[in-house]
């Protein structure tokens, strides 16, 4: 019979990734961008034939539709897992987008300033929107283009919402929300700067994004549920993606009350 694992053991490698042990492992002279091997593209190029959506400006419609204080949406900030019918409007999403991806500055072409921190400033998350109840956008899925303040179709689908809940492993709420963010990673975009010290950092950057998600919600009147639990293979073939160099890191249902 085998012996149990040690549990210290066990979790020694996962324990390992989230320290920065790794880091002095690391021949930073050598990495892609000491090689001057060119950066990966700040955003994911849009599908040639993909129909796009201008969104109102996000800032903008933030400002605008922003009815409390920093203080108080921190203090009223909770997960909810319970929607209504009523949907979003594109102004409301908008606001949403820029509240979580939204870009600041290009700095060069490798490097842009966003509404959230990143390590290094490499942003390496793509937002899918599985939208079911956004005023103007049929049913489907979307992708944010932040650089274009735009959103590009990318499938119509008038059961997305189910095909979202059954990718979250049955969470049913996620079929009622009026639209379901997906953020996917290209490591690739923080690999090019940290080498093996990237992979911390991503899921370090995804709670920034998912916190901005939350307060900006709160602040505009809608509400949210953080999800990590869900299946990989799934979610990405939902939105497409290869699962490799591109794959699903979070999700966020959201809807009003
Ligand atoms: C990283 C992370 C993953 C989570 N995953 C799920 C999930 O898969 N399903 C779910 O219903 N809630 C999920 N939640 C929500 C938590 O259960 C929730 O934040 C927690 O119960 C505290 O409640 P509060 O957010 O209202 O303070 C997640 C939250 C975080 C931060």
């Amino acid at each position: 019979m085998n012996a149990q694992p040690d549990p210290a053991h066990r979790f020694e490698q996962n324990r390992f990734f989230l320290k920065d042990t790794i880091r002095q492992s690391i021949d930073f002279s050598n990495t892609q961008q000491s090689r001057q091997v060119p950066a990966p593209p700040l955003q994911k190029p849009c599908p040639p034939r993909a129909s796009r959506t201008d969104l109102p400006d996000g800032a903008a419609s933030m400002a605008r539709l922003c009815s409390m204080g920093v203080a108080e949406a921190i203090t009223r900030r909770e997960s909810v897992r319970s929607y209504s019918s009523e949907g979003l409007t594109l102004e409301e999403l908008a606001a949403l987008l820029w509240a979580t991806q939204g870009v600041r500055r290009v700095l060069s072409p490798a490097s842009a300033l966003r509404n959230v921190p990143s390590a290094g400033a490499r942003h390496t998350f793509e937002t899918y929107v599985a939208a079911s109840s956004v005023e103007g956008l049929p049913s489907g899925l979307y992708r944010y283009l932040p650089f274009d303040g735009q959103l590009a179709e990318l499938s119509l689908d008038s059961r997305i919402g189910w095909r979202a809940a059954n990718a979250c492993l049955g969470q049913g709420f996620v079929a009622a929300a009026a639209a379901t963010f997906f953020w996917t990673t290209i490591p690739s975009r923080m690999e090019w700067r940290y080498d093996l010290a990237a992979h911390k950092v991503i899921a370090i950057d995804a709670g920034h994004v998912c916190q901005n998600l939350y307060l900006a919600c709160t602040a505009l009147g809608a509400v949210t549920c953080a999800i990590a639990a869900y299946d990989q293979a799934a979610c990405d073939r939902l939105l497409g993606v290869d699962g490799d160099e591109e794959f699903t890191v979070y999700i966020a249902p959201v809807g009003k009350r």
